[in-house]
């Protein structure tokens, strides 16, 4: 397929201005796949974003890990969409089921954030995936669909978004999806996106997958044929995040 693989690594709420300097000079001296192959984008912290940007490698790119959902005003310790195009960060990544279960994000709110900030020339990492208890009822894919429906209804263009499945069980937990789940569901989500949006953009957009993704699994999850990259936590703060990033190739 002509989707090149996509490896996101988010930082989360973690990191000082030492640590940040090692990872970054980690991921420097890493001997990876040329950006013809893989792109590799990072999400640190919005305080360490600037340091980030100016000192990572030319190929690698960053990411915030949130914006506001409209225009920066009066929304005290927001950051706007219109910030980020400023600073020239690229990508932002929307929808993490963190902030969605711990901050109260709606589905709505969500999908705003994506129209808005896509409205703004920024690259979109939008986040959907199932809680435990869903996945144990059965809902899984109505889930995911009706997440991934609120986005796509207030979108025009496809082309700046990048999807990520991110079961909720899987995050931060060490039980990373099997390859065989993770394909069914990139799978289904794909076939959503032909029915709902269009063949074409089913056939183009990223579908990365994120849960406790590491050196050991990354390989065969890779080799599912709708998985086209990772959205990486805890692992993307050490070395094997460079063992990740190869599993493009
Ligand atoms: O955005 C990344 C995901 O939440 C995955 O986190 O790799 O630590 O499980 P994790």
């Amino acid at each position: 397929n002509s989707r090149k693989f996509f490896v996101g690594g988010n930082w989360k709420c973690n990191g000082t201005t030492e640590g940040v300097k090692k990872i970054v000079s980690m991921l420097n001296n890493g001997v990876v796949p040329s950006q013809d192959v893989v792109e590799v984008v990072v999400s640190p912290s919005f305080v360490y974003l600037d340091t980030v940007k100016s000192s990572l490698r030319s190929d690698f790119h960053v990411a915030a890990q949130n914006c506001w959902v409209n225009k920066g005003g009066a929304f005290t310790g927001e950051v706007s969409a219109e910030m980020l195009a400023n600073l020239e960060i690229p990508w932002v990544i929307l929808g993490h089921s963190e902030r969605r279960a711990l901050l109260n994000e709606s589905e709505e709110f969500v999908g705003d954030k994506v129209a808005y900030a896509l409205a703004r020339g920024l690259k979109v990492i939008a986040c959907v995936g199932e809680t435990l208890e869903q996945r144990e009822s059965g809902s899984t894919m109505d889930v995911v669909a009706a997440q991934t429906k609120t986005i796509a209804e207030r979108l025009l263009n496809w082309t700046n978004v990048v999807l990520a499945y991110e079961p909720v069980w899987a995050i931060g937990t060490g039980k990373v999806a099997s390859p065989a789940q993770a394909q069914e569901v990139h799978y289904e989500l794909r076939k959503w996106l032909q029915e709902n949006v269009s063949a074409e953009i089913a056939a183009t957009t990223r579908i990365i997958y994120g849960g406790s993704v590491s050196g050991a699994n990354c390989k065969e999850l890779a080799g599912q044929p709708d998985v086209d990259g990772f959205l990486v936590g805890g692992a993307s703060l050490k070395p094997e995040f460079i063992e990740i990033i190869k599993s493009a190739t």
